[in-house]
């Protein structure tokens, strides 16, 4: 009864769809069970890149079923059109199964997440504007709508109107909005429900008897460890559990199921947003990172903050989610560099700190100490072992290992499907 948890172990765009993918032919189901379409996974196969934001990795293997767990919000309009856009290039939704319990993403949502953020001013979360933590937040407040009132009209229609009856009030007299025609977001809606009543389901129920009938189940998280309501940069994080833990409470999978858990590693560090980023280069090697990496956001296009890999953030990955196989992705870019700097610990007021520092001011002010590794000059994307791998790629392949508190057992060495060395097996 396999069920693997797949989450990000920096602050997410690690690489998750390449990995998904490439254990595509081995899964049965791929789930999301947190986020929405603020997360974003490239996707290349042959010579089509996909960019998905809510729909799992899993809709393009078409013997994948995909599920939406309960954990995600979602944006229905988004979701069809993701659905149509796929479509268009002759790739089916058809098998897509949507968990009852998920909540809804509604309009008073994106309209308050763009002007909450527009008065935080300089002190901004750099969110994705998609209305998540508005969503999420009235989930939490017991005020949101969920996938299964769009099965009760007469129950939808009053929950938008208690919704909107405090949202509309928030928008006008404090925000200085125009409010929102409840009977027009009711009938948008009750188009949406036309279309996605056939996907609706007990996903939970699903699961666990695929998981008893010893189906693989693949859990996809968005985002990653550092963006985690709880365990992440607070208040620069997202407003779900990306961590390993938010993959039972947001698809019904028991914790005792979970029999692993891969985080994904980018080989150097990103992050989107606002927060703190200790080993983020403001210079040119930071923009040469961007480049070459290609750290534009799939969601937002915005440009990622770049810098050298964090020894200390996958530790606290690997205890946060009891990671038990690192693939590192993107080994590839730092093909070319003399010397490759690794953080290795950090010191915070003339002390070294092994660990995450307990306080947000200590980690605002953590400066990181640097060991340096020989670079390799060679190409390695046509790698098929880990053997292949130049001498000094190796090296800092084992170096990372040492320092992050699980085995690295799949290393990412270019875009494609096939640009993968897999050391052990992840399933
Ligand atoms: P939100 O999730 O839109 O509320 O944004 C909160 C924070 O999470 C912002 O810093 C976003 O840039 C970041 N974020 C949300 N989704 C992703 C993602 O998929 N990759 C990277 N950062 C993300
Ligand atoms: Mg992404």
């Amino acid at each position: 009864m396999p069920a693997v948890v797949l989450v990000g172990a920096q602050w997410g765009d690690e690489g998750k769809g390449k990995a998904t993918d490439l254990l595509g032919d081995q899964v049965d189901y791929v789930v999301r069970y947190q986020g929405g379409n603020n997360a974003g996974h490239t996707v290349v196969i042959g010579d089509q890149k996909y960019a998905l934001h809510l729909l799992p990795t899993g809709v393009l293997s078409p013997n994948v079923i995909p599920v939406i767990g309960n954990g995600v919000v979602i944006d229905p309009g988004v979701l069809l059109s993701e659905i149509d856009g796929l479509q268009a290039r002759g790739v089916s939704s058809e098998r897509l199964l949507i968990s009852a319990n998920a909540h809804l993403i509604m309009p008073h949502h994106k309209a308050l997440d763009k002007v909450s953020e527009r008065y935080l001013g300089k002190a901004k979360i750099g969110t994705t504007g998609r209305g998540i933590g508005p969503a999420y937040g009235d989930k939490i407040y017991r005020m949101g709508v969920r996938v299964q009132d769009l099965l009760d009209p007469g129950i939808l229609q009053q929950k938008i109107e208690v919704a909107l009856g405090e949202k509309n009030q928030i928008l006008t007299k404090i925000y200085n909005r125009r409010t929102i025609d409840a009977n027009k977001v009711l009938d948008e809606y009750l188009g949406y429900a036309e279309r996605l009543k056939p996907h609706i389901a007990d996903t939970s129920l699903i699961l666990n008897r695929a998981l008893d009938e010893n189906k693989v189940v693949l859990l996809e998280g968005g985002q990653g460890n550092l963006l985690d309501i709880d365990h992440g940069t607070y208040p620069f994080v997202t407003s779900s559990s990306p961590t390993s833990g938010g993959a039972c409470s947001g698809s019904g999978i028991p914790p005792t199921r979970l029999t692993g858990v891969i985080g994904i590693l980018k080989a150097y560090t990103t992050r989107v947003g606002s927060g703190p980023f200790p080993t983020e280069l403001e210079d040119e090697m930071g923009d040469w990172l961007r480049t070459t990496g290609g750290e534009y956001g799939v969601t937002t296009g915005r440009n990622r903050r770049c810098g050298w890999f964090d020894a200390v953030i996958a530790r606290y990955a690997s205890r946060i989610n009891g990671v038990t196989d690192f693939f590192l992705t993107k080994l590839d870019v730092l093909s070319g560099l003399e010397r490759i700097p690794v953080c290795v610990a950090y010191e915070v007021d003339g002390v070294r700190h092994d660990e995450i520092p307990m306080t947000q001011t200590d980690f605002h002010h953590a400066k990181p100490i640097y060991e340096e590794f020989p670079g390799w000059q060679e190409d390695i994307s046509g790698a098929k072992t880990f053997e292949d791998l130049p001498a000094n790629a190796q090296a800092y392949v084992k170096a990372l290992e040492s320092m992050s508190g699980a085995r690295i057992s799949a290393i990412g060495v270019g875009p494609g499907r096939t640009e993968t060395l897999q050391i052990h097996s992840l399933i």
